[in-house]
């Protein structure tokens, strides 16, 4: 084949997750199924050239550029990424890539950019696949970019698509597996159509602990085996939650994960606490009002202090009339961010 120099580029959003992944076995598969919306406003967009190396050599070749300047954090990251993802895309060692990124969130938001980042960069290389092995399917496309994307980071294969998605083997869901996300097949009321996020960007710092070192800590945690059931279980009342619409169920699963997966963390050892009191202030908030006025309104968490809101489009304007009032003022500079439930990936 001859190689051409060429340019490929895609969008990939962030994802929420209801039932938390957390412990992992090599090289990057999961000790419990998880299941997520994908986000639509949080994404990283990345373009990727590729030109033939001009001195074919073994090595891995490839620059980074992170908003617009030349970035050198970055690359030991992808650099791992490329090494466990050759095997399945040997063409990797053939070219010198240039990799330009940007994340619409902030960068110092203390949003993990690795979901959107790493699922962006497994969408590109699958294009570049594309134009060097000629057509493919899209199903293939997309399960093998969700292949890729989990060696990158395990929750990335959680982004290439909308707007539910279920990664790990699950008993009673039927095409799950380790290896690649998969769009929730089963039926889901209209309750969970246009979900809302709103994340409040509680505390905008490195994260303490890296999600590497966190899924770690479940290897010889006595929890483990009774949280990873428990994940497996978690799943299976929410298929029942997501046919009936039942909203209460819905966010009685979400914030028990949040917490469990918290719960982990301090269980572990070495322990860490990762949520902050205004963590705690908005958690209570949040009670407080759902208690006052019924409202279908709850959060997760990810592993760190800011907080996920999820609400329904039907309740939207009231859930979020009172996160502006009484929420936002617990936020680093007042900052938060308007997110929704999306359809996934797309090209730039
Ligand atoms: O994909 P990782 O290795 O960064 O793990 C992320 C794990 C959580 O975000 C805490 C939970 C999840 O399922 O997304």
């Amino acid at each position: 084949n001859e190689v051409e120099n060429g340019v490929v580029g895609w969008q990939s959003p962030s994802n929420i997750a209801l039932v938390k992944y957390w412990g992992k076995r090599d090289p990057q598969l999961p000790e419990n199924p998880s299941i997520s919306f994908t986000l639509d406003a949080c994404r990283t967009k990345t373009k990727m050239y590729y030109s033939p190396k001009i001195y074919p050599g073994n090595s891995l070749s490839f620059d980074v550029y992170f908003e617009g300047e030349k970035n050198e954090a970055f690359k030991p990251k992808i650099f791992k990424f490329f090494e466990r993802i050759e095997e399945y895309c040997p063409f990797v060692r053939n070219f010198h890539f240039k990799i330009e990124t940007e994340n619409t969130f902030p960068h110092s938001s203390g949003i993990a950019s690795s979901a959107s980042g790493m699922s962006a960069l497994a969408l590109c290389l699958m294009s570049v696949e594309k134009e060097l092995v000629g057509d493919m399917t899209e199903e293939f496309f997309n399960k093998k970019a969700s292949f890729l994307a989990r060696l990158g980071s395990g929750s990335a294969c959680r982004s290439i698509e909308g707007d539910l998605i279920v990664w790990g083997e699950h008993d009673h869901i039927k095409g799950s597996n380790d290896l690649f996300g998969i769009q929730y097949p089963d039926t889901v009321h209209p309750n969970f159509k246009n979900y809302h996020d709103t994340i409040l960007l509680i505390d905008k710092g490195e994260k303490q602990v890296s999600s590497t070192v966190g899924h770690d800590l479940m290897h010889g945690h006595p929890f483990a085996k009774n949280r990873f059931l428990q994940a497996h279980e978690n799943l299976s009342k929410l298929r029942t939650i997501l046919k009936e619409g039942d909203l209460e169920g819905f966010i009685n699963i979400m914030e028990s994960e949040a917490l469990t997966l918290h719960a982990m963390m301090m269980t572990s050892n070495p322990y860490f606490i990762l949520m902050k009191p205004n963590t705690l202030k908005v958690i209570n908030k949040i009670w407080e009002f759902r208690k006052e006025t019924g409202l279908p309104i709850g959060f997760t968490l990810d592993a760190g202090a800011n907080v996920h809101i999820l609400y329904p489009e039907n309740d939207s304007v009231r859930i979020f009339q009172f996160i502006k009032d009484q929420l936002v003022e617990y936020c680093q500079n007042g900052h938060y961010i308007c997110d929704r439930v999306g359809a996934g990936a797309s090209r730039l």
